[in-house]
């Protein structure tokens, strides 16, 4: 209930041993048929970073965090196991990569939880999967393995306030899905749109409603369908479409 997204870093080091417990922490996740299918890779050195940033739009987290984690949907070590064992794998396929980035977001999610429970701060790069080809080049990822997600981690130097979240009836749906009426979906996000905060972003970008800031300008069509189409050939090249 506390958790907010954490992008200053006090100068500060992250034990190894810290590291290593959220980590195992993470790995207690569920993870489909106990096949783990994933890897992290951690990233703390100065060069290490400074090559990620540039994957990462420059977000001054990368290179201010102690500790970068990129969680990576892997077939590749459990295919090399099936391939030791007398086992013909078939997970070259979409399904299998969605298999995978989701136990990668399950484990990022729970090291999330064990690092906030040991009072360090966390926030999530979705810049990932825009310039995965790039971080597969830097972080030298095999075929079989695509990043999905990343994690900067650091001991807090900043204390935000938590930002709003939908009210919890505009998430649920008792039984079967009831889709919305205009009026439902107009007083789901009518405390968001009165926030200060976002009243000041409306402004600022000079639009005329909050929605326009994500349509026109945070998550516009055309760089969601130019990162798409980059993904899709990632997820070929690294042998996840069907060949
Ligand atoms: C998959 C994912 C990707 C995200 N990518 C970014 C990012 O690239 N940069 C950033 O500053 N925050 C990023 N965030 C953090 C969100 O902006 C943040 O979770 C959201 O605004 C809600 O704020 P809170 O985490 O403080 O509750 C990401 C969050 C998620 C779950």
């Amino acid at each position: 209930m506390s958790h907010r997204s954490i992008r200053k870093y006090k100068d500060a080091t992250v034990e190894e041993s810290t590291i290593r417990k959220i980590l195992e922490a993470g790995c207690r996740a569920s993870t489909t048929g106990n096949m783990q299918l994933y890897s992290i890779i951690i990233t703390r050195e100065e060069a290490g970073k400074k090559a990620l940033a540039t994957c990462h739009f420059n977000q001054p987290m990368v290179q201010n965090a102690p500790v970068v984690l990129t969680f990576c949907a892997d077939f590749n070590r459990f295919n090399k196991w099936c391939k030791l064992s007398n086992a013909e794998p078939g997970y070259d396929n979409f399904l299998s990569f969605v298999t995978a980035a989701i136990d990668a977001l399950l484990v990022a999610q729970n090291v999330t939880i064990a690092a906030e429970s040991e009072g360090l701060g966390v926030c999530y790069l979705g810049t990932t999967t825009y310039l995965a080809a790039k971080i597969i080049d830097i972080l030298k990822l095999p075929k079989g393995v695509v990043p999905v997600t990343t994690l900067t981690i650091g001991w807090p130097n900043e204390d935000p306030g938590q930002v709003d979240r939908l009210p919890l009836d505009a998430i649920i749906h008792k039984e079967t899905y009831r889709d919305y009426t205009d009026d439902q979906v107009i007083n789901a996000y009518r405390n968001k749109e009165n926030r200060l905060d976002s009243l000041q972003f409306v402004a600022e970008n000079n639009k005329e409603t909050l929605a326009q800031v994500f349509t026109d300008i945070r998550y516009k069509k055309s760089d969601n369908v130019a990162f798409s189409n980059m993904l899709l050939i990632v997820l070929k090249e690294q042998g996840f479409m069907n060949q």
